[in-house]
This record gives structure tokens, C-alpha cells and sequence, in this order.
């Protein structure tokens, strides 16, 4: 979620990457920096923090005449935002910068610092330049070299390089991650996504995974696996507003459609073969831990809930779950024995924060699951895991929230192995699931306009019910939020085999019930729960794979073989639901009222 900006041409070039790095800066901004070559020149400058710090840092520095430059801004996902760890990252005469991770890359680095080669960031982008810079020691061809690199690399990338070896070249791959070149008479372009060039290139051309090549003369030489290939540009956009929310109407709507791709990362490096590994987390962090605490708001608090049931299912650990706000002043009893888990996006949740330090003052060990490294909630913890969404502008969580569910699935496995409470069979069927889940999350191609159609019939009436049981009752309390939050419609999430202790006697024609019925957890008992509502004239939206008659509305999904499969898949459909509605009410999606994206008051 980091981004890239490139520049071959005559210009200004620190202006041209600055200004770009700023347009990228919505997508993460914990460090950032840039590097120049010209006059055969190496000129290199990063800065923690906001991109103002860079700005400041360069305020003296002009480059003018031709030359190349790369510029990145960062948001952590491989060691802290320090300098250190900012791109471009350094070999002894070439610079490279990278966004995705390189899952090979403690491999690449065991045989680097073999071959003596000093690492001066945690980063895994640092063997980029240092294997780069083995191969050129070896065959004192650039080019050669950076092809021999990219061979070597796994997983996911797009990537810069510049070097003092071939000062008017820029070296470019792409693979998993995004990545153009933009084009404007002999000046050449690089960068992560269209708004860091538009206007200042006329034509784009978006790479493909698996290309490579390098610009020199204000050239594309493009190849891929099967040699040098011709590519045809196409006329760039000209509204950047627009291009910031990648052609969606809402950044809400972007995110949505982002949680596939983002859960390849939030699972990159964890999801191993045969087991989760979490490089992160001390192997002793649950040694003598017998309970877990979970402590959140909001969404956070939704996610903290559905891992409950599976600490509990999965790793045999009891799991206790609170609202932040209320655990301040419960003068709550805690022993030693239970692992205090925060869940936060922001990292700057004042309740929850609050709780935190109150844990850490009874002496409680402290892992958070955060989505913003170096925020207040991971630096006041032992540990922390971070999620991995990029940055998520909707005030209404999505893909945060689909990345907290994650990484606590993955973490309930992690316990799970280390208490050995799942045997080889489980873990396999589990770690299998994990490995569907970014397709769940895709929106299929009937599902978005469907959920625009069915939204017209749910503009009034006296309220909402999301109704789930088990792990849909924590799904069905955020797919609430969600309504409230963007539509100022009353929405509520409720156990469904509860309704009958009450909330029942609402049913009429206009009360709206969400149904989730999934097929592979308790699908007999929350169908009757939901015959029960029909039977009192309840109008009933149901979402399940499974058809259902009695239903006013359906949805059908195409998973029903694993619980979380179901989730996440009824996940979408709630939030693409949520946000129909809030359309035809002419709401602000991304900015409902009354509401902020981080709340640091109590
Ligand atoms: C979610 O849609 C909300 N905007 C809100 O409930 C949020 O989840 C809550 O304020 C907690 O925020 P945090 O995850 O940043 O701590």
C-alpha cells in the first residue's frame, strides 16, 4: 500500500517526485524519500513522517538537466517507519524502491550476508539492491543483472531501480503489484497509480504482471517471459479526484472492491504451506497465557467478537471480549495469566488506548492488531500485528475489518498450533479456507447491480434487523453499523435465536430483516429463527447459499462448505447493501455526518 513515483527527463526532478509522493499520500505516509542520479551524480534524501519532513529536507536541493529519479512514500509493513527502513533503499552505488512484499526474501538475505553484504534496514526490499548489485559485481552488465535479480524474486512486486552503473537507465518489474509508465514527448514517467502524473503526462501504458525492462532515451524497452514485446499507450485521465478513488464513486466502494487484493497481503508471509507463522511475535508470547482479553470499539469491537468464537472453537483458549469505553470503569479483575489483545484501524482509538495502559498497569502481557504501525495503540503494546489494508478513507470500516477477522482467524490457528488443540486434518482444511478467501471477497459481477436494485425497497419502514447466529451474530451487528453509520436509517445486529425473547413483537410488514444464513454453521436453527419473522409478516432479506422461499428478497452465495468462506462473502453483500442505500439517500458516503475516521476524545 505504499507508493512509487519515477522520472526520466530534463526537469526539475525533485519537484516532479515530491509532487507526485504527495498525490500518493493518501495511501499511507510513514516515511518517505527519494533518489536522484545526474551529472552521473547520486543524490539520496528520506525523511520519517509526513512528506512535509521531506520537503523540509530538501528545500536546498535543485535538480536540474537531464537525469533519473525514484521516489517512495511508505507505509510499514516489513520493520518500523524509521530512515532506515524508508525507500529508496541503498547498495553501494544503486537505489531501488518497491511496493508488495518479497516473500523469499530471508532466503535472499541468508545468502547475501554470507557473501558479506551489510543490511542496513529490516526491509525486504533491501536485497533487491544488494542481489542487483552481486550480479553486476559478477557480470558488469546492468542490464543482465537486473533481470537475473528479478528472476530470483517471489511474490509480490513492483519495483524501481536507478545505479550509478548505467546512470541514465531506469529498470522497472512489475508483478502483483500496480504499477505505469506515463508519457509526455521524451520525459518518462513511472508510478504506482494514475494520480502522481496527471498533468504531466499525456499518454499512459499500464504494466502488466510479470514485465520488466528499463527506459533510457526517453524509451520503453518492455519485455516478459517470452521476450521484447510492442505495447500501445493509451490517452491519460485528466480528473485526479477521480483517479485517487481508481474510477469508483466513493472511496467506501473502492475499499470494498480492495479487500480481495489487500488479504493477499494481510496473509503474505503467515499463511505458510503447513502451518501460520507470524515473523513478528516472540514464540513465547502465549507461553503461560490461559485466557484472552480482547478490548475494542465499533468495527474493531465486531471483529473482536467473531474471534472469540474461534479462540474458543479453535484453540481451546477462553476469550472474553469487552467495549473499550465500558472496561475502562468496570474496575475490571485481571490476572497475569491473560493476553490483553487491542484491535484498533487507527492505532489512536482514545478508549481503547486507555484500556490498554490500564492492562499493561495490572501487568498483563499486550498484543495489538492495528492497521497503522507506529501509532499510539502498537507503540504502548509488546507486540503487534499489523493488518495490512493500506489506508482506508471510508469513515465506514470495510477492509479493515475484513483484515482484523483475518489476521485474528489466522492468530486463533497460531495459538492453536503452539497449545496443540487442532490436529494435521483441521489445520489443513483451515489453512485451505484462508487460501480461498480473496475470492470470496470478489465482488461478483450480478451482485453489485442487484444490490442496487433491492435497495430501493429498503428506504423506509420502521427499522432494520441483521440477524445471524454464532460467528453471523458479530457479522450481523457490523452489517448494522454499517447501515446506521452511512444511511441515518435504525439498524440493529441481534442473535436470531434471541428475537423470540422480545424483539419479535416489531415484526410487521415494515421491518426490514437481514438474514444471514450461512449453510455450514447452524443453518436448521436460523432457518426457523427466520420462518418465525415470516410467519409474523416481517418483510425478510435473506442472504444465504442456500434458496429460501419464504424470503421477500434473496441473495444467493456461492460458498457453503466453511464458515469463514460464508463470512466473508455475506460480509460483502451487507456492505455493498449498506452503501446502495446510503446512495439513494443521497448521503455522504465517505464523510457521514457527525462522524470521524479516528476517534481520540472519549
Ligand atoms: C466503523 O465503521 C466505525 N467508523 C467505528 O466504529 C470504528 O470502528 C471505531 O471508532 C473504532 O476505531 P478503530 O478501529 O480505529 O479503533
Amino acid at each position: 500500500m505504499c507508493g512509487i513515483v519515477g522520472y526520466l527527463g530534463k526537469n526539475e526532478k525533485k519537484e516532479i517526485l515530491l509532487d507526485g509522493l504527495q498525490e500518493l499520500e493518501y495511501r499511507g505516509y510513514d516515511s518517505a524519500g527519494i533518489a536522484v542520479i545526474e551529472n552521473k551524480q547520486l543524490k539520496n534524501f528520506k525523511a520519517v513522517g509526513r512528506l512535509k519532513n521531506l520537503r523540509d529536507k530538501t528545500k536546498e536541493y535543485e535538480s536540474k538537466g537531464f537525469g533519473v529519479s525514484i521516489g517512495h512514500t511508505r507505509w510499514a509493513t516489513h520493520g518500523k517507519p524509521t530512515e532506515l527502513n524508508a525507500h529508496p533503499h541503498m547498495g553501494a552505488y544503486s537505489f531501488v524502491v518497491h511496493n508488495g512484499i518479497i516473500e523469499n526474501y530471508q532466503e535472499l538475505k541468508k545468502e547475501l550476508q554470507a557473501d558479506g553484504v551489510k543490511f542496513l534496514s529490516q526491509t525486504d526490499t533491501e536485497t533487491i539492491v544488494h542481489l542487483f548489485e552481486k550480479n553486476h559485481n559478477l557480470n558488469n552488465n546492468p542490464w543482465e543483472s537486473f533481470k537475473k535479480t528479478i528472476s530470483k524474486l517471489e511474490g509480490a512486486y513492483a519495483t524501481l531501480l536507478i545505479t550509478e552503473a548505467d546512470e541514465e537507465t531506469i529498470y522497472f518489474a512489475k508483478n502483483g503489484s500496480p504499477m505505469l509508465i506515463g508519457f509526455n514527448d521524451s520525459d518518462v514517467y513511472f508510478a504506482s497509480s494514475d494520480t502522481p502524473i496527471i498533468g504531466k503526462a499525456t499518454e499512459v501504458y499500464y504494466l502488466e504482471d510479470g514485465e520488466y525492462g528499463y527506459a533510457q532515451n526517453g524509451k520503453i524497452h518492455l519485455f516478459d517471459k517470452n521476450g521484447e514485446k510492442t505495447f500501445s499507450k493509451q490517452a491519460l485521465a485528466t480528473d485526479k479526484a477521480m483517479a485517487q478513488k481508481d474510477g469508483y464513486r466513493f472511496f467506501m466502494e473502492k475499499e470494498i472492491y480492495e479487500q480481495s487484493t489487500v488479504m493477499n497481503d494481510t496473509m503474505m508471509g503467515r499463511l505458510l504451506d503447513d502451518r501460520i507463522e507470524f515473523e513478528e511475535l516472540d514464540k513465547d508470547l502465549f507461553d503461560n497465557i490461559v485466557n484472552i482479553k480482547i478490548c475494542a470499539c465499533g468495527t474493531s469491537y465486531h471483529s473482536a467478537l467473531a474471534a472469540s468464537y474461534l479462540f474458543e472453537r479453535i484453540a481451546k483458549t477462553p476469550c472474553q471480549v469487552e467495549i473499550a469505553s465500558e472496561f475502562r470503569y468496570k474496575e475490571p479483575l485481571l490476572r497475569d495469566d491473560t493476553l490483553f489483545v487491542t484491535i484498533s484501524q487507527s492505532g489512536e482509538t482514545a478508549d481503547t488506548l486507555e484500556a490498554l495502559k490500564m492492562a499493561k498497569k495490572a501487568g498483563l502481557k499486550s498484543l495489538s492488531i492495528c492497521n497503522v504501525d507506529n501509532s499510539s495503540i502498537v507503540r504502548e503494546s509488546d507486540a503487534a500485528v499489523l493488518t495490512r489494508a493500506g489506508i482506508e478513507k471510508g469513515v465506514a470500516s470495510t477492509k479493515a475489518f475484513a483484515t482484523q477477522t483475518m489476521v485474528l482467524w489466522m492468530l486463533a490457528i497460531y495459538v492453536a498450533q503452539a497449545k496443540e488443540t487442532i490436529d494435521n486434518e483441521l489445520l489443513s482444511q483451515e489453512l485451505d479456507a484462508m487460501r480461498h478467501t480473496p475470492k470470496a471477497l470478489l465482488v461478483a459481477d450480478e451482485l453489485h447491480p442487484k444490490m442496487t436494485r433491492l435497495s430501493k425497497r429498503y428506504l423506509h419502514g420502521h427499522g432494520f434487523f441483521f440477524i445471524g447466529r454464532d460467528l453471523f451474530f458479530p457479522l450481523a451487528l457490523e452489517g448494522a453499523l454499517k447501515l446506521k453509520e452511512i444511511s441515518y436509517l435504525h439498524a440493529e445486529g441481534y442473535p436470531s435465536g434471541e428475537m423470540k425473547h422480545g424483539p419479535i413483537a416489531l415484526a410487521d410488514a415494515e421491518l426490514f430483516t437481514v438474514a444471514l444464513m450461512p449453510k455450514s454453521l447452524h443453518y436448521e436453527k436460523i432457518k426457523s429463527n427466520v420462518e418465525e419473522l415470516c410467519a409474523r409478516d416481517a418483510t425478510v432479506l435473506a442472504i444465504s447459499p442456500e434458496p429460501f422461499d419464504l424470503a421477500d428478497d434473496f441473495v444467493k452465495t456461492t460458498y457453503d462448505s466453511h464458515p469463514m468462506l460464508e463470512f466473508f462473502e455475506m460480509m460483502v453483500v451487507t456492505q455493498l447493501l449498506a452503501l446502495e442505500i446510503s446512495v439513494r439517500l443521497g448521503n455522504d458516503v465517505d464523510m457521514p455526518r457527525n462522524l470521524a475516521k479516528s476517534v481520540t476524545v472519549e
